[in-house]
C-alpha cells in the first residue's frame, strides 16, 4: 500500500469481535483472562491495549520502522529513549532543539549523569568532532524549532554509524509525509503526535519508533516500565488524524508557503525563515532530503520586542498560544513562549532572539491569513506603537506555563 493509504488501514482492519470498520475504544484497564495463566494477547492496559496497538502499526507502517509505542505525550517519547542510555554516556544534541528536549536533557545530565554536547550540526566537521569515547547517540531534530534550520540527517546517521553509536530522530516537525528518517539511515524515531500526525489540538501525545528487534524490545519494555503508555481515548483521537494526515499537509504546506513569500515581501520583517523560500540557507538540502517543507513559518520583526509584542496582541485569526501541527493557525513568541525553559545563552547561540515570531500555519483560506498578518505588522504605516508602554520589555507567560511547556 501507498503512503495515503497506509495512513487510514494500516493497523485498524483488526476489530474480530463486531468486525467495525473503525477501530474500536478499549476503554478498559484490565483483561479477563481466558483462563489461569491464559489471556487472548491482553492482560493489561499499560502494557497493552488494542486501540493503542492499532495506532502503534499505524506509526511504524508510516515510518517504514517495524514497531512503535504509544506514549502519552512527545516528552514521554524522548524520556523513554533516553532511559536507553547509563549513567556516564554522552549524547551529541543540536544546539536548537525543542526548548523542552533541551531541558530534559539538561536534567538527565545533572540529575542521573548523563553527559550531554549541544552542537551546531549543521556544521559536520564539528558534529565530527564532538564524538568521545563515550559518545552512544546523536540527537537531530530537522527543520529545528523555531527557526527551521535544515540538517542533513544522512551524513549526521553516517558520522554516528562510523562511530558505532545511534542515530535518533525528532521527525514531528514534518510528519512521515514529508520526511522519512528511517530512509537516510536513522535508528530510532521520536515523535510529539500532538503536532500534525494528531492535527487536531485535541490531544497530547508522543511515540517511539524502532526498525531494529534491539532497539524496538528495550523500547517496548522501557515503556510499560516506566508507566509511559497513552490511554485508549487518546490513541483513538491520534488514529483518527492520521487518516487525513497527508490531504492535512499539502494544504499546511501550500498555505506556509503562500505566507512565507507575504512576509518576505514586507517592510515591517527583517527576515523569514521557510525551507521553501528559495533564499533559505538550507533550501537546496530541504528539496533533497524532504517531501514538502512543512507548515512552520518563522520571522523576525522588524523593530524590538514592542513591535513583536503589537504583533502577538494584534492577530485575529492566528491565535497567540504554544503548539503547532493543527488545522488552526497559531502565533507564539519563543523567548517567552515554547522556549522560555531553554537557557538563554544556548537561546542566542541557536539565534533564537527576542524579535523571532513563531507561526504554525492552519488550513484556513490563505487569503484570511495574509489579511490577518496584514494588519499586525501594520505599526509603521499608522505608529500605532506610540500608544504602546515604553517600559514594555520581554514578558514571560504569567501562569509559569513558559517554564513548563
Ligand atoms: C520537536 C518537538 N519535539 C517534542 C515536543 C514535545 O511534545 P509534547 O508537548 O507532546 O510533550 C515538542 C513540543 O512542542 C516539539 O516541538
Amino acid at each position: 500500500m501507498r503512503l495515503q493509504s497506509k495512513a487510514i488501514h494500516a493497523g485498524v482492519d483488526k476489530d474480530s469481535a463486531y468486525n467495525s470498520v473503525i477501530t474500536p475504544i478499549y476503554q478498559t484497564s484490565t483483561f479477563r483472562f481466558e483462563d489461569v495463566g491464559k489471556t487472548n494477547g491482553y492482560d493489561y492496559s499499560r502494557t497493552a491495549n488494542p486501540t493503542r496497538k492499532a495506532l502503534e502499526e499505524n506509526i511504524a507502517a508510516l515510518e517504514g520502522g517495524i514497531s512503535a509505542s504509544a506514549v502519552a505525550t512527545g516528552m514521554a517519547a524522548i524520556t523513554t529513549v533516553l532511559h536507553l542510555f547509563r549513567a556516564g554516556d554522552h549524547i551529541v544534541c543540536t544546539h536548537d532543539c525543542y526548548g523542552g528536549t533541551e531541558r530534559l536533557l539538561r536534567t538527565f545530565s545533572e540529575s542521573f549523569g548523563l553527559e550531554i554536547s549541544f552542537v551546531n550540526l549543521s556544521d559536520l566537521d564539528a558534529a565530527e568532532a564532538a564524538f568521545r569515547s563515550n559518545t552512544k547517540a546523536i540527537w537531530i531534530e530537522t527543520p529545528s524549532n523555531p527557526l527551521l534550520n535544515i540538517l542533513d540527517i544522512q551524513a549526521l546517521s553516517a558520522i554516528a554509524h562510523a562511530h558505532g553509536t545511534l542515530s535518533i530522530v525528532d521527525n514531528t516537525f514534518l510528519s512521515p509525509y514529508n520526511q522519512r528518517p528511517f530512509e537516510l539511515g536513522a535508528d530510532i524515531i521520536v515523535h510529539s503526535t500532538t503536532k500534525y500526525l494528531n492535527g487536531h489540538s485535541d490531544v497530547v501525545g508522543g511515540a517511539v519508533v524502532a526498525n531494529q528487534q534491539d532497539l524496538a524490545d528495550p523500547v517496548r519494555y522501557l515503556t510499560n516500565a516506566l508507566g509511559q503508555s497513552a490511554s485508549p481515548f487518546d490513541c483513538w483521537l491520534v488514529l483518527r488524524g492520521i487518516k487525513t494526515l497527508i490531504p492535512r499537509m499539502k494544504e499546511h504546506e501550500k498555505n506556509a508557503q503562500a505566507v512565507a513569500e507575504f512576509l518576505a515581501q514586507h517592510p515591517c520583517v527583517k527576515k523569514v525563515f521557510y525551507p521553501g523560500l528559495k533564499e533559505h540557507p538550507t533550501h537546496e538540502l530541504a528539496k533533497r532530503q524532504q517531501h514538502g517543507f512543512g507548515g512552520m513559518v518563522s520571522f523576525e520583526v522588524e523593530g524590538g520586542i514592542k513591535e513583536v509584542h503589537h504583533v502577538l496582541r494584534s492577530t485575529k485569526v492566528f491565535a497567540l498560544a504554544e503548539s503547532l501541527g493543527g488545522i488552526e493557525s497559531l502565533i507564539e513568541h519563543p523567548c517567552s513562549m515554547s522556549h522560555a525553559s531553554m537557557k538563554p545563552e544556548l537561546r542566542e547561540q541557536a539565534g533564537i532572539n527576542e524579535r523571532v515570531i513563531r507561526l504554525s500555519v492552519g488550513i484556513e483560506d490563505v487569503n484570511d491569513l495574509i489579511e490577518d498578518l496584514d494588519q499586525a505588522l501594520s505599526f509603521k504605516q499608522v505608529n500605532v506603537l506610540s500608544a504602546v508602554n515604553e517600559e514594555d520589555e520581554l514578558i514571560e507567560s504569567e501562569n509559569g506555563n513558559a517554564g513548563t511547556i
